[in-house]
Parts: structure tokens; sequence; C-alpha cells
């Protein structure tokens, strides 16, 4: 696949998430472009509408998943407005994938913290699933996750069921709950105090906003983890997503190439 140019991509189904994110399930209408279109977890692709515009978009389904993508938009503005609208049948452009992945074929035999915020769960649904296939390489897992309300906590019935039957532990929080959210009340990084992995041997992989994704760092190392086993994928805007046009690039780095993932030691400078 040209990775400069968008493939047409039809949309086979859409299912409400919560009030402001959907999931898309999208096939490329090429069926040769389906069967070579391979990424690891925590990649993106850009995705486009024709005179509307393009947005970088983590893929949520897993690698071995080869028939379709599935892409979860959270409505953030002009772009995702519009794909909001769409129906099943219509068509997007895709271009990818890009970045580099979350490493997870180095951590074997470690204790793994999956730790998403609001839409962040997006990437880590991803290794999440990668994570359950080859569930004996790992030691022990747990998820975080964390978003605003009890109905902005998305897949967490599907995430509930998962970690349940794969041994994995799963503790989730919203910042306000409501009169039958039974579960916790407070930020993600405070969840970090009833982790019982092995720091020493544990690497952490996290997606979440800017705010999150600190304040998880700082409680992580104050636990004992080392800075270059936790793994963050940042957000910057991003026009060309292959390093060209600078929109992304900080101190050194072009977020759309050197990353989306990023090691904390190698980037805690401009975190
Ligand atoms: C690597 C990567 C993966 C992403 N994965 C997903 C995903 O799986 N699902 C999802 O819903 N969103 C994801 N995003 C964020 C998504 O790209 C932005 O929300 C989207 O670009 C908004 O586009 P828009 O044209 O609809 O909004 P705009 O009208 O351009 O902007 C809406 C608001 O979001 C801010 N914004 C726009 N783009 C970004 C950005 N890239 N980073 C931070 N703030 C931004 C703007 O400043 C504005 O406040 C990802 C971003 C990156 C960089
Ligand atoms: S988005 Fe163009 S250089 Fe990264």
């Amino acid at each position: 696949m040209n990775p400069y140019l968008p493939q047409a991509a039809e949309i086979m189904e859409i299912k409400r998430l919560s009030k402001d994110v959907k999931s898309f399930i999208v096939r490329f209408t090429d069926k040769e472009a389906m069967h070579s279109f391979k990424f690891m977890v925590g990649q993106f692709v850009m995705v486009s509408l024709w005179g509307v515009g393009e947005s970088p978009i983590s893929i949520t389904s897993p690698p071995h998943e080869e028939d379709y993508l599935e892409l979860c938009i959270k409505d953030a503005g002009r772009l995702t407005h519009y794909i909001h609208q769409l129906t099943n049948g219509d068509r997007i452009g895709i271009r990818g994938p890009y970045g580099n992945h979350f490493p997870l074929e180095r951590l074997t035999r470690r204790d793994l913290l999956l730790a998403a915020g609001g839409i962040g769960i997006a990437p880590i649904r991803s290794v999440a699933a990668e994570v359950i296939r080859n569930r004996d390489l790992y030691n022990k897992v747990t998820i975080i996750y964390g978003a605003r309300t009890p109905s902005d906590l998305i897949y967490s019935k599907e995430l509930r069921k998962a970690c349940l039957e794969n041994n994995i532990r799963l503790l989730l929080t919203v910042d306000k709950g409501n009169n039958s959210w039974k579960g916790k009340t407070g930020f993600v990084s405070e969840l970090c105090s009833e982790l019982d992995l092995t720091t020493t041997i544990a690497s952490a992989l996290i997606c979440g906003p800017h705010l999150m994704m600190e304040s998880v760092t700082g409680r992580l190392i104050n636990l004992g983890f080392s800075e270059d086993q936790i793994f963050l994928s940042l957000e910057r805007q991003m026009r060309c997503g292959v390093g060209k046009c600078g929109h992304c690039y900080v101190n050194g780095k072009f977020v759309c190439e050197d990353g989306p993932v990023f090691n904390y030691s190698a980037i805690k400078r401009f975190l």
C-alpha cells in the first residue's frame, strides 16, 4: 500500500459506545489492500473524508483480525463530527499504518500494567487483545481505566468478560459516579495505590490525556517502576503522518514517526 495515498474503505458497522464515541468497523474496498494491510499494536492510521480533512486515529482492533479494522472515534471537532454522521456503506479514506508500536515482544515474562484514560482506551484495547492472545507469555497483568462518568467507560462490558476469563485484573474508575455506579470514583492515577505488580519486573503501557499520563507515570516511579519500562502513547496534532511536514515535531522528535509510543526516560523532559 502506498503510505501517502488514502485507500477507500467501506463502513460495515457502526456502534455507539457513549454519547460522543462511536466505533466503526471498516474494510478496504480493494480486497488486496485489506489482505496486505498489517499493523502492530499502538500504530495509527490517517482517516480522511474528501473535502473535510484528515486526522490520526489509533487502530483499536487487534492485529490478528485481518478481515477488518475497528476505529473508535470521539466526536472532538470538525472531521470527527462529520465522521459521526456517516452510516453503513459510506466510505472513508485510510492511509497507513503509521508510527511505532507498544513493544510487547520485548516484555515477555514481565508483569504488565495497561493504563488508559478516556479515548486512550482505543489503542490499549488492541494491546489487551494481543496480550490475551499470548497470555502465557506474560506474568501478572492489570488494566486500569478511567473515564469521566460511568456512561463514558467504553468497552467496559467486553473488558470485564475478557479479563475474568484470562486472569487479568481490571480496575475501573470514574471522575463522577451516579446512583447506579457501585465502582470506584477518582482519577486513574489513584488506582496505582492498589497495584500488586512486582515493580522490578513490571512494564507499563499508557495512553490517555496528558495530565493522566503525567500523574500515572509519577505514581509508578514512586512505586519503583523503572523509567525505561514505562511506555506512553503521545497525542500531537498531525498533518502528513510520515515525518515530512514538521507539524508534530517536539524536542527533536517527530511524534508521527519516532512515536506515538515513547519510553518515559526518552521524553520526560518534554512530557
Ligand atoms: C497517534 C494518535 C492517535 C489517535 N487516536 C485516536 C483514536 O483512536 N480515537 C479518537 O477519537 N481520537 C484519536 N486521536 C485524536 C484525534 O486525532 C483528534 O481528536 C482529531 O484529530 C480531531 O480532529 P477533528 O478534525 O475532528 O477536530 P479539530 O476540529 O481539528 O479539533 C478538535 C479539538 O481537538 C484538538 N485536537 C485536534 N487534533 C488533536 C490531536 N491530534 N491531539 C490533541 N488534540 C487535538 C484541537 O485543538 C481542538 O481542540 C489520536 C491522535 C493521535 C495523535
Ligand atoms: S505529522 Fe508531519 S511530521 Fe509528523
